[in-house]
């Protein structure tokens, strides 16, 4: 057997992240014949056949729809870019580079003391108790909520997604013909892991302009794979989410693989569980009814030991485990000992983010993301309505609302299908008895209402200056010629592109919408590659992979990307900053990159405009494509020592705070 977590099969890329990339950006496990647009290309074609001459061909080749239309009045009113920074050149290197005339300074390391009584970060002598007290590894979403209303002090959130061993740990990792091999985990390993994994919620404070971490605030916390939860909402106390250790099925052990996130309008810290089929290992006893389900979420994954040490991550073991996790989990930051709930009504996935918006009604909106090529974006929106003077009263609104699924159209429209039992195909005929059925088994109700198959949907943004929600796609190599859709025009879409949607009557709680492509992602400058940046992007402007964003308060657009590298962009990865109004619309300019190695997660402004917090996840995974190094990246030998650039420190991921030298706003 092919040990799963031995990157013998690719490269020097983390075991780990090879393996969960092959699975994310591998086949898909999307298996329905939902519409991939041969067809609706086609109906499209007739439809625009009623137009004539070349109008209605070039209406056809950029899927122009009435947004588009609006946008070129606008530019008659606007002029140039939103930004002003002088653009930082793209390339690839062991350190990171922010635009002239900022600072960007490291606020946050993996081993960083979080409370007064943390042990200093020891390398060569981890401990699971120790890290536990610490910042974790491979910092993801960044949120920020302010105390006492001010822009300057306030709790960062973070989400620790995943841990890479190879970067992590000394003494554990060989080297045969250019390629890693990492020695099995012990249970020590394993529980440091598991410690490293999850979020952090830690004080920080600007001081003389420069922000601080407050190292005993006493909101501080640290959550883990074995931090004790709740599941709240629909599927809480179901049949299917019961194990030998909670028979009730109320209460779970830990969180994993938080990739992106969000705060929500009441303060509370909201935390996406991405990719929970690694860590799951062993077989389902033969015939078991949960098969299918767990085939539809590629469980298990086995990228993870955990399940050699711990009974509840070995499917022959506990095999209803999987299906309490792959859920939004919500977090009270205002009391450190509250129990994080994993709020069923958003639904089971492999959620990528969970940014919200207040709609005109007072109901709140959550954009969601399954990352995974061929799945579908989602919003939820809460039965209730958001109270601004009563933050109690707002603490259980996500037990209760609408999760829908997004569908598509050849013309330009949006439908927004709710996920609701009972409704159209949800019935018991298709396996369906209660909404807690629909939720665990979020997917295949939406393969039953025919959603459109994404190219894997990361972060989804609604913008409160513009109207308008951006819907990050990082890419899809295996999307074929005749499944190209209007909303996934490429096929082998290796760099992804970004859909903008405007919902019907500015309503962000709409059921109905319009769409569009903003821009379609890679090298401009090469025809077949097919990227749409507009001509004033620049050879360091352009980008690949689009993951994460935030719109700062004037609503303008920010990009984080996931993939770019060496080989493959000859650039590393980086925070973008991207016009989607007027006649610079789709122009973008490289704001700040990463070193060799890492990707770019966050991104997340401070309500000012003066800060933007960046993760910088994973750096030094990586070297054999970088032709300086040239080798495979390991604990002992790294293409870079980011960011402490000390022979005695491996690599650590880190939260990055940008900050304008004139105390200035960001990118103005
Ligand atoms: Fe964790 Fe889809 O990125
Ligand atoms: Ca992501
Ligand atoms: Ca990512």
């Amino acid at each position: 057997m092919t040990d799963p977590r031995s990157p013998a099969h690719d490269d020097d890329v983390s075991p780990f992240r090879t393996s969960l990339l092959e699975e994310a950006d591998g086949a898909g496990s999307n298996p329905t014949a939902n519409p991939t647009m041969g067809e609706l290309i086609s109906i499209r074609f007739s439809r625009r056949g009623l137009l004539k001459g070349s109008l209605a061909v070039s209406a056809i080749a950029s899927t122009v729809s009435p947004l588009a239309l609006l946008t070129a009045e606008k530019a008659k009113a606007a002029s140039g870019s939103a930004f002003t920074f002088t653009e930082v050149e793209a390339g690839v290197d062991p350190k990171h580079h922010v635009a002239e005339g900022y600072d960007a300074d490291v606020l946050l390391r993996w081993g960083d003391a979080l409370f007064a009584d943390s042990p200093e970060f020891d390398p060569k002598n981890q401990s699971a108790e120790a890290q536990r007290r610490q910042f974790g590894y491979n910092n993801d979403y960044v949120g920020f909520i302010p105390l006492n209303g001010s822009a300057e002090h306030g709790l960062l959130v973070v989400n620790h997604e995943y841990t890479n061993e190879h970067l992590m740990f000394p003494g554990i990792v060989s080297v045969a013909e250019g390629k890693l091999k990492v020695a099995p985990a012990d249970q020590k390993r394993v529980d440091i892991e598991m410690a490293a994994h999850g979020g952090t919620i830690v004080e920080i404070r600007k001081v003389d302009g420069k922000w601080q971490v407050v190292r005993d605030g006493k909101l501080n916390r640290r959550i883990t794979s074995t931090t004790p939860m709740v599941l709240s909402g629909p599927v809480a106390g179901h049949d299917r989410v019961k194990t030998k250790d909670d028979t009730a099925g109320t209460r779970v052990i830990g969180t994993l693989n938080n990739c992106a996130g969000g705060v929500t309008p009441w303060g509370t810290y909201v935390m996406a569980e991405e990719n929970f089929h690694g860590y799951f290992l062993g077989k389902l006893p033969e015939g078991h009814k949960e098969a299918a389900n767990y085939k539809r979420y590629g469980v298990p994954e086995g990228a993870y030991e955990w399940g050699n040490f711990y009974e509840r991550f070995d499917l022959s073991k506990e095999p209803n485990e999987p299906n309490r996790f792959g859920w939004i989990v919500e977090v009270d930051v205002n009391d450190p000992n509250s129990v994080p709930k994993k709020r069923t009504a958003l639904g089971r996935f492999k959620h990528e983010g969970a940014e919200s918006i207040v709609a005109k009604d007072g109901r709140v909106v959550f954009y969601l993301g399954d990352d995974e090529r061929f799945d579908y974006v989602y919003k939820f929106v809460t039965a209730g309505r958001f109270n601004p003077n009563d933050r109690a009263a707002n603490m259980d609104l996500l037990d209760e609302g609408t999760l829908h699924v997004a569908k598509f159209e050849a013309d330009g429209s949006l439908t927004w299908m709710p996920l609701v039992f009972g409704q159209g195909p949800l019935t018991a005929a298709n396996g369906f008895e209660s909404q807690a059925d629909v939720l665990i088994e979020t997917r295949r109700a939406s393969d039953l209402l025919g959603a459109t198959k994404m190219d894997r949907p990361e972060d989804v943004q609604p913008n409160g200056v513009n109207g308008k929600v951006y819907v990050m796609l990082t890419n899809n190599t295996r999307r074929k010629d005749d499944q190209i859709d209007a909303a996934n025009p490429r096929a082998k879409n290796a760099f992804g592109h970004i859909i903008e949607i405007a919902e019907a009557d500015g309503d962000f709680a709409a059921t109905k919408g319009r769409w569009e492509v903003l821009l379609k992602c890679g090298d401009p400058s090469v025809a077949s590659v097919g990227a749409s940046f507009s001509t004033d992007t620049t050879k360091n402007g352009w980008f690949g992979m689009p993951d994460n964003c935030a719109v700062d308060s004037a609503g303008r657009l920010w990009v984080a990307t996931d993939g770019n590298n060496p080989k493959e962009t000859g650039r590393t990865d980086g925070l973008w900053a991207v016009d989607v109004e007027g006649e610079a619309r789709a122009t973008s300019k490289l704001f700040f990159r990463v070193p060799v190695g890492a990707e770019l997660c966050g991104p997340l402004f401070t309500p000012d405009d003066r800060t933007a917090f960046v993760a910088v996840q994973h750096p030094g995974d990586g070297g054999t494509d970088w032709a300086p190094f040239g080798r495979p990246s390991y604990y002992e030998d790294l293409s870079t020592r980011w960011p402490d650039f000390r022979d005695d420190m491996p690599v650590r991921p880190a939260v990055v705070v940008i900050t304008k030298q004139d105390g200035g706003k960001i990118g103005a």
